[in-house]
């Protein structure tokens, strides 16, 4: 999704704002620019593509910019439609995040007082809006300006007579860094971790002014907001030797693992309901279909998963406690379910891995993953952290302490698969052939296929399917066949023994079938072509060792296709709009 990012201080602006703008690029982008306050006029570079090709970038010398990677919402990706945006004076330039619902409407306003607009986007209008209210005052001006606008937004605005940037947020995230004489604005901490890690969190409503210090305001009113400190440092954001981040994060996974372990294991859990809703999308939905198993099985406590998309159709009518997982804290449709929960008398609490985000200020309690920021599109580490908040929570509900042990040990178990990790390259090669791919589990594998079939589309662009093994009969076979490879995750419980029968099944309509299994399961490899064999761990526990397999088999098919791993097509890191 789109990113901004703001400076003002004693430093050449042009070059913060280039860094900043290449630690973001991970949110997904097609286009960026930057606007930079230069002898009392405003430049404006903006351009298709992707940022990380710019080596030596020099605009002017100023003090003062802001700059955007934009996601196409409203307009193609071009260089117009690209931000900042300007109004008719070219005084002002402003980058926006979020939507503008009712930017038509405004335009044909504006358009009627003779402003000339040049892009098609929502954003512009904000500008020529400002303009419209300008009366040497740009906060006022922008205040003006935001009620009028419906939607939602983070916007970052400067005017040439101005030395202040002006920042509001309604829905979209937005951060203020602090640094010693020099002042940040930023979608997300790690575009400005090169330089502080203090951080301010806007909240919706809030508008603020970066001048000598930050000024922040609700309803005309002075708001005093404390900087935090974010426990994340600039290597956590870098590469670290790795080709790609995705491999340095799932590298990073035993220690994640010990990390979320040491957060959690000497709370207590006091989470209201004894019913649980988890509310959540993409890999973290999974981590919710795995929370329904465990909690259900080992706690025996009734667990509603919802893709948070889909839940303002339905919300169920029993008061719970929701959970809603979200590693960014900032996914719109998650953060709209909570709001409906909350609305409804739920109680909410959130799983969530970034600190600040709005996720965990919507929330009544929030259960902290300490996965670290992850910068690769495709969640990994951070789902690994997802399952061991919950399966914590499961087994502390259950009070089952052998659980607990087990769940101690599994890093080191996970450190193995890394070690080890040349078979599922090899075995790569042979899925990187095909065009179509489907996965199969049972019982607990059934959410962990799914996951891992996610994961194999969306970097390296197979198409991938997860079926529930026993439901491939009522349809899904007729695609069987030497063109469908088969990937089965196995599961020595009481789900192994009908497991091996519906891979005789697969076998015996000529696909090639590999299996996820563990290191004792001599049976398995009869019926099949290949076996990644994983150390052998507590069936309950296998999400996490066959996920991690999972991901590095999407990562090296990726590699061998030569995608571009962290930041696939048309896909965003951040997903911020509904
Ligand atoms: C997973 O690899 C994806 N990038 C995606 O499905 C992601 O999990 C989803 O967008 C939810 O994000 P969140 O955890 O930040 O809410």
């Amino acid at each position: 999704m789109c990113g901004i990012v703001g400076y003002i201080g004693f430093r050449r602006a042009d070059e913060v704002i280039i860094k900043a703008l290449k630690r973001l690029e991970y949110r997904g982008y097609d286009s960026w620019g930057i606007a930079i306050k230069d002898n009392g006029g405003v430049l404006v570079h903006k351009k298709t593509g992707a940022i990380g090709k710019v080596e030596k970038f020099s605009l002017s010398n100023g003090r003062m910019a802001i700059g955007h990677t934009r996601w196409a919402t409203h307009g193609e990706p071009n260089d117009v439609n690209a931000h900042p945006h300007t109004d008719c004076s070219e005084a002002i330039a402003v980058v926006h995040n979020g939507i503008i619902t009712n930017f038509q409407e405004l335009k044909e306003v504006l358009t009627a007082k003779n402003h000339v607009f040049k892009s098609e986007t929502d954003t512009e209008v904000l500008a020529h809006l400002i303009e419209e209210f300008y009366d040497g005052d740009l906060k006022e001006a922008v205040e003006k300006a935001l009620s009028a606008v419906k939607g939602s937004y983070a916007i970052a605005v400067i005017h040439a007579n101005e030395d202040k940037i002006v920042v509001a947020r309604n829905k979209s995230p937005l951060i203020l860094g602090v640094g010693d004489d020099e002042l940040f604005v930023a979608s997300d901490t790690p575009a400005i971790l090169d330089y502080t890690n203090r951080v301010i969190f806007l909240e919706d409503g809030e508008i603020a002014e970066l001048e000598k210090e930050v000024k922040v305001f609700r309803n005309g009113k002075p708001v005093d907001k404390e900087a935090e400190i974010i426990p994340w440092s600039i290597e956590d954001a870098e590469k670290g030797g790795y080709e790609h981040f995705m491999l340095k994060e799932i590298h990073e996974i035993p220690r994640v693992i010990d990390d979320t372990l040491s957060e959690h294991m000497d709370r207590e859990f006091d989470l209201g309901y004894d019913k649980f809703v988890f509310v959540a999308c993409g890999t973290s939905y999974h981590a919710g279909l795995i929370a329904k198993h465990v909690i259900e099985k080992v706690a025996k406590l009734p667990v509603r998963v919802e893709i948070a998309s889909e839940f303002n159709y339905h919300p169920p009518p029993e008061r719970a406690t929701y959970i809603a997982i979200t590693q960014s804290g900032e996914t719109a449709d998650t953060l709209e379910a909570m709001r409906l929960a909350k609305k409804l008398g739920n109680r909410v609490v959130t799983i969530a891995n970034v600190l600040g985000s709005t996720a965990t200020r919507i929330a009544d309690e929030t259960l902290f993953t300490r996965a670290g920021p992850e910068i690769s599109v495709a969640a990994t580490k951070s789902f690994i952290s997802q399952l061991i908040v919950i399966y914590v929570l499961a087994f502390k509900l259950s009070n089952r302490i052998d659980l607990l042990n087990e769940l101690e040990k599994i890093s080191g178990e996970v450190r193995k698969i890394l070690d080890n990790k040349e078979d599922i390259e090899d075995v790569a090669e042979i899925l990187s052939k095909y065009r179509n791919l489907m996965y199969v589990g049972r019982g607990i594998a059934y959410p962990t296929a799914m996951e891992g079939a996610l994961k194999m589309k969306e970097i390296s662009y197979i198409h991938a399917e997860a079926y529930p093994a026993g439901e491939l009969k009522h349809g899904p076979f007729a695609l069987l066949g030497k063109d469908m490879p088969v990937i089965a995750c196995v599961v020595r419980d009481e789900t192994y023994e009908i497991m091996l029968n519906n891979i005789k099944e697969i076998k015996a309509r000529g696909s090639f079938v590999l299996a996820i299994s563990d290191e004792n399961d001599e049976e398995i490899e009869k019926y099949v072509d290949h076996v990644v064999k994983l150390p052998a761990v507590n069936p309950l526990l296998t999400p996490i060792t066959q996920s991690v397999a999972l991901q590095l088999l999407a990562y090296y098919t990726a590699k061998l296709r030569g995608c571009e791993i962290d930041k696939p097509r048309n896909l965003a890191k951040s997903v911020t709009v509904e």
